[in-house]
């Protein structure tokens, strides 16, 4: 067994727990710092964890014990921090999206391969069972040949349940860029990359209330669009219809169906690990679940970062993540202006994830 992969963590707010949950149970990766603007948050954070050190930023990103830096910032700080990891000569692991504009992003990933370091990029939830058994399915040929998809996230808003909940409104958060790369990033794992892009978009109020936390009460300002829709057009031909939307109360629509000439699957939450594949096929008089053959058993926010401990571009990696900003942006644009976008970039589907526990090491 090799040294593990030793990590610092720059943002201690609300997703943070779950990544010292996830890498408190990774043998192979150790946490050797974490940092914050707000010292009081990162002394928290690594409260519940001997030997995690606080540092100020400035100090974590530099330190010559750390390999990758976790960025775990709110998306308008995404950028900064992720250059500044990547000029102390750090590979470099986002929360998504990965910068809040595609220019932010491009800037990263040029900075990177100069540097000649890695990013990653959540989600990793696509490296769970759910997604990688739906991938499976469809590469074996279940649903025949894939022809349309559907992915529908609905809410009323984060601002109900996040005592923070500003970013989410301005730009490099919205429905689209929060919630979209769980349902593109597993779009394009298990149907490949997306050419073309038509949207529509709206945004039903200029304010938001925080629902929770010191700041209850407090109006917010929107400036992004709260309800996006529109369709994906795969390089394969397939078609994917999106719904995004903060606006909507509720919805019984599945999180994403993937229909094809002989069958259609029912694919669980892309913002979870895993959950139930469901496949009818042609002639079916019901669905059924099918056994879970692929992906991290048992995972948690954080697993993407597995790939790190050996060579090449991780599977949940900038690449992908830079596809999928891509994605969104020409869907904003294509809504924006009434006309189909091309999108620019393309990505490689990333490999297939064996059914394993991410904490046993190869
Ligand atoms: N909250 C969730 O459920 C959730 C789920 C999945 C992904 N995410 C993603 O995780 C990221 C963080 O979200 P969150 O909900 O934890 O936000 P948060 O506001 O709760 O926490 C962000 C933290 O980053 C710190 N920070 C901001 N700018 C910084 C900078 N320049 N340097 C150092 N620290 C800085 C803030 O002080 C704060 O503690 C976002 O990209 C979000 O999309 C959040």
């Amino acid at each position: 067994m090799g040294q593990p992969l030793t990590v610092g963590i720059v943002g201690c707010g609300a997703i943070s727990a779950q990544y010292l949950t996830t890498i408190a149970r990774l043998p192979q990766v150790r946490l050797v710092a974490v940092a914050d603007l707000d010292p009081e948050r990162a002394r928290a954070a690594a409260e519940p964890y001997e030997g995690v050190e606080v540092l100020d930023v400035a100090e974590l990103l530099t330190d010559p014990r750390i390999q990758v830096v976790i960025n775990l910032t709110v998306p308008a700080a995404h950028a900064e921090i992720a250059l500044r990891a990547i000029a102390a000569g750090k590979d470099v692991y986002c929360e998504k999206p990965l910068a809040a504009t595609g220019e932010d992003a491009k800037r990263v990933l040029e900075a990177a391969g100069q540097a000649g370091v890695r990013v990653g990029c959540a989600p990793d939830t696509v490296l769970g069972t759910g997604i990688q058994t739906a991938r499976v399915a469809i590469d074996e040929g279940l649903i025949g040949r894939p022809v349309a998809a559907t992915a529908t996230m609905m809410t009323p808003g984060h601002e109900r349940w996040h005592p923070n909940p500003d970013f989410y409104y301005v730009p490099g958060g919205g429905p689209l860029l929060d919630m979209g790369p769980y349902y593109i990033s597993s779009l394009i794992t298990m149907l490949g990359p997306v050419a073309t892009v038509i949207g529509a978009a709206s945004r039903t109020r200029a304010k938001r209330t925080i629902g929770s936390g010191p700041r209850q009460g407090e109006a917010i300002p929107v400036t992004v669009d709260t309800h996006v829709t529109g369709v994906l057009v795969h390089e394969s031909g397939v078609l994917s219809t999106l719904v995004m939307s903060f606006d909507a109360v509720a919805t019984r629509a599945p999180n994403i169906e993937v229909h094809g000439e002989r069958g259609s699957l029912v694919v669980p939450d892309p913002n979870r690990f895993d959950g139930p594949v469901l496949l009818t096929r042609l002639g079916d008089q019901a669905a059924r679940e099918l056994p879970v053959s692929a992906g991290y058993a048992e995972a948690g926010r954080g697993v993407g970062l597995i790939d790190f401990l050996s060579e090449g571009e991780p599977r949940a990696g900038g690449a992908m993540a830079f596809h999928v900003l891509d994605v969104m942006e020409s869907l904003l644009a294509a809504a924006h202006s009434g006309r189909s976008v091309d999108v620019e970039s393309t990505c490689e589907r990333p490999a297939a994830v064996a059914f394993r526990d991410p904490a046993t090491r190869e």
